[in-house]
Formats: C-alpha cells, structure tokens, sequence
C-alpha cells in the first residue's frame, strides 16, 4: 500500500507530525537530508508504526499515492526553494507541495505563482503549538493554491487539535494567505508574551512580590477573563524551582531572543501604513533586552528612579491586571485590523471568524478570549475593528480606569511597559476625534509646500498657504505612502 503523505525534515516538529498522522491512521514516508536521522527515528520514536523511512528524495516521491502531497518540514528560506527545485521534475500534475515551515508570506506567493504554472499545486501552512502541538494537535493555517485543499484536508483536519468537535484548522486564503496569518499569530504572541512580561515586572519590582506569590496571582487571573496557554505556562514557570530550591525564573539572563517572525508582522504593518504600536513595542523590547551589557553600563551613569510604592497592593494587582486585559484587546484589535488591510492589499480573502476559530485551540496563543473574537466576528463579519464591537467596548470602559493606574505606577517607579502605555496611547487616540495633525499639516504646507485639506470644505480638495508672504503659490505634488 502506498504512503497517503511524505515529509522532508525530521527535526522534532517534523516528527511529532508524522507521529500524529500515524496516530489517526495515515500512512506517512519520511525522507531527511542526514539519513541517519531517518533510521534514528524508524528505530526509535516511530518503531512498530506503519512509518516508512526513504533515502531519496525520488524514493519518497514514488512511495505515494497520487495525487501525491509531499510536506516540507525545513528551515525556511533558501531550502525550501532547494527542495522544491529538486521536487518538481519528480513530481506530476496535481502533485501538492506543502511548506510547513514559517516561511515568509511573500516567499509564498511567490512559490504558489511559480508552481502554479507548472501545474503542481502549492499550499504553505502556518503550524502552531510547539513540539506539544505538533504531536498531539496544532492549530494549522493552510493557504495557496485552493485547488489542493480537498487532497490535504482530511489529513490536516484530523491532526489538528480540535474545540468542542471543530477543527483548529480551516482553510485560510489564496496565495500566501495561511503564512500571512502566521506571522500575525506570531506577532500576536510576541505582544502577549510582553504584556504579560510588563504584569510581572510591575508586581515584582513595584510591589515587591515573590515568585510564590505571583504564581498565586497568575493561578487566579487564569480562571478569569484572561484564562489562556501563555498565562498557564506562566504560573508554572513561577513555581518552578532550581536546584538549590529557589525559582528558576530569577536566575535566568534577561536577554530575549527572536527568530524574526514579529519583525516581519511590523515590517507589513509599516508598509500597509496599519498602527501595530503593541506588537511593535514588543519586538523592541526583546531587542533592547538583547542589549545587557549596554544597558548594565548605562545603570551607572543614569541611576534608576528609587521611589517605592506606598498604596494598598490588592487595588494595584487588580489594576495591573486590568491592564493587562485591556492591552491584549488592543494587541488583538491591530493584529486584526492588519489582516483586514492585507487581506484586500494582497487579495487573501481571509474569513476572520475562522482565523479566531482556529486560533482557540493549539496554538501557543490559545484562549477563552479568542471566543469573544469569534463571536464579535459572527455578529458582523465585516466588523472594521474589534474595539468597536459591543463585547469589547464594554470590556474596555471596565478595564480603563485600572489600566491608566498601572501605567501611572510604572511611571512613577521609572518601571518600562512599552506594550501597556503604547497600547493605552492607540486606544486613547483611536478615540480622539481631533488629533493635533492639523499642526503637523500646516508644518509640512509651510516648509514644503505639501498642502492641506480643509475642516470647512469637501474632503479631497487641496490648499496651500503663502505661509510667509515669500514663499511660492505652488503646491509640492502630493503623495502619500
Ligand atoms: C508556534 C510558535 C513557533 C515558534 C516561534 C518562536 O506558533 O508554535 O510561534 O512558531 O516557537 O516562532 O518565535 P521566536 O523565537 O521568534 O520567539
């Protein structure tokens, strides 16, 4: 009988994979570039499975049935091209290529144009939650070539985790589409993670909590409104002990690492033109936590502020919480707000409620919030931004007063919360009907002729001021990013 799959690229995301196909009954070949790895694997995790090891790339390519779907579990970039160019004079029409690496949106269309005219069919498909996920149900966001949908539906929908009997996995859009939306969730998880950094600095230096406490503190916010992975990883994280007893936590080196994918949602939302201010915040912080040894030496010229805090403890955690909530609504609103933007700019065709649906379950931003997106989305699908939705604005108005006391506090302290007070300056101007860019306008009219539109004539019409009574009565040819 031959293979219903084959992947390339037995690293450990690509076994747990292939271990949770066999597990729902498909037949899976496996080809990786060290062929050891292949035996290593045959004789180890995937012994007494129906797995089947190749050692060539044409080996695995006739070991499948037809059409065949070959799935590329390889570090993104310029193997994956590699792999492709060596895959499609063995494969033919119909044949499907799948890419479940993070590879780039744009590499993506690119591969799915480009494939497409050689009638093989292209799918790239984001793949979330961790080496757990992988093995037991991710949450996966397929994008490409539709055409290769009903071929790798079955497979995809069965391993994928699964949320009161729904699949953590719909098909997301044309092109690039599952990639885009991969990056977003990356991004998204970069700001959850930093919001949640910012609660647990603010409860540790400002208040001067232990670990013990805070994973109390966190045990609770997790049975609440902010009841997600993250927050759970967090709260065992914070009892974790080392060794010697103490929490491991604090002897770890404060210096984030990335590996790109939260750059690349703020690169897109720059070139859009779309305020991703959160995310944004939170890939910056990483990078200035990357700066130790820079930031040690500053400590000794510029003192931190050594104010403590005097109120009462139990009113500051609720409204550190409370920011927290509110900064993930916003984090949320712009990651989808960008996806709207895409979806028209790169024609995805995106269903949002889908991508809240998929995004519930077994993915590491996973949580009960992502129901109230999906439910905001059920209710108007073409909902221009989440802030706007009942649910929201509720939530929003409740969480408001704690949210500015937190970042009055960590102000105060001379504490960072780039992500809280970012956040807490979008909501604030998204709600401001007149912002001060009349000023800025009548700056960039008087120094270059850029022109102005007008408050007391129709939109679209433009002017400009002989601001001086020595400047020229040309107007600058207006473009706009
Ligand atoms: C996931 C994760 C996964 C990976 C991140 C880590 O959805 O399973 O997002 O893709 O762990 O890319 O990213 P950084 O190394 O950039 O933090």
């Amino acid at each position: 009988m031959k293979a219903n799959i084959g992947l390339i690229g037995l690293a450990v995301m690509g076994q747990n994979l292939v271990l949770n196909m066999n597990d729902h009954g498909f037949k899976v070949a496996v080809y990786n570039r060290t062929l050891r790895v292949v035996d290593e694997f045959l004789a180890g995790p995937a012994k007494n499975t129906q797995i089947v090891g190749t050692y060539s790339l044409e080996e695995l390519v006739d070991s499948l049935e037809s059409p065949r779907i070959v799935m590329l579990m390889v570090k993104a970039g310029d193997v994956v091209d590699q792999y492709i160019d060596k895959l499609v004079p063995l494969l033919a029409v119909g044949d499907i290529i799948v890419d479940g690496g993070n590879s780039l949106f744009t590499d993506t269309n690119r591969r799915t144009a480009a494939l497409k005219e050689k009638n093989i069919n292209y799918i790239g498909t984001g793949v979330s939650g961790g080496e757990e996920g992988a093995r037991h149900g991710p949450s996966i966001m397929p994008g490409g070539n539709k055409a290769a949908w009903p071929t790798v539906k079955p497979i995809f929908q069965a391993i994928s985790a699964q949320l009161n009997g729904d699949p953590c996995c719909e098909w997301v859009g044309d092109n690039g589409a599952g990639h885009y939306v991969k990056m977003v969730h990356n991004g998204i998880e970069y700001g959850d993670i930093q919001i949640i950094c910012e609660a647990y600095q603010l409860l540790s230096e400002g208040l001067g909590l232990s670990a013990d406490e805070m994973h109390s503190i966190f045990a609770e916010w997790n049975q609440g409104e902010l009841r997600s992975y993250l927050i759970e990883i967090t709260v065992n994280i914070l009892a974790y002990k080392d060794e010697d007893g103490q929490p491991l936590v604090d002897k770890i080196l404060d210096t984030a690492g990335q590996k790109g994918t939260g750059k690349w949602t703020g690169i897109n939302a720059l070139e859009l033109g779309i305020p991703l201010t959160l995310i944004g915040e939170s890939v910056f912080a990483r990078c200035l936590s990357a700066q130790k040894s820079e930031r040690v030496k500053a400590t000794q010229v510029l003192p931190k502020r050594s104010k403590a805090f005097t109120g009462d403890k139990q009113v500051m955690i609720n409204a550190i919480r409370d920011a927290l909530y509110a900064a993930k609504i916003i984090s949320y609103a712009q990651g989808f707000r960008l996806m709207r933007e895409a979806s028209k700019e790169y024609n995805f065709s995106i269903n949002y409620g889908e991508i809240a649906l998929m995004w519930r379950g077994g993915c590491i931003i996973r949580s009960q919030f992502l129901n109230d997106i999906k439910q905001a989305y059920n209710d108007n699908p073409e909902l221009e931004n989440l802030l706007l939705a009942g649910f929201f604005v509720d939530a929003m108005t409740r969480a408001d007063e704690g949210w500015r006391i937190a970042v009055i506090l960590a102000i105060e302290l001379g504490i960072p919360t780039p992500a809280f007070s970012s956040a807490l300056a979008y909501y604030d101007g998204y709600r401001t009907e007149r912002l001060p860019a009349n000023l800025l306008q009548a700056q960039r009219d008087y120094f270059g002729a850029h022109t102005y539109e007008r408050t007391d004539k129709p939109r679209g019409e433009f002017f400009h001021t002989d601001w001086t009574g020595h400047g020229g009565k040309t107007a600058s040819s207006t473009y706009s990013v």
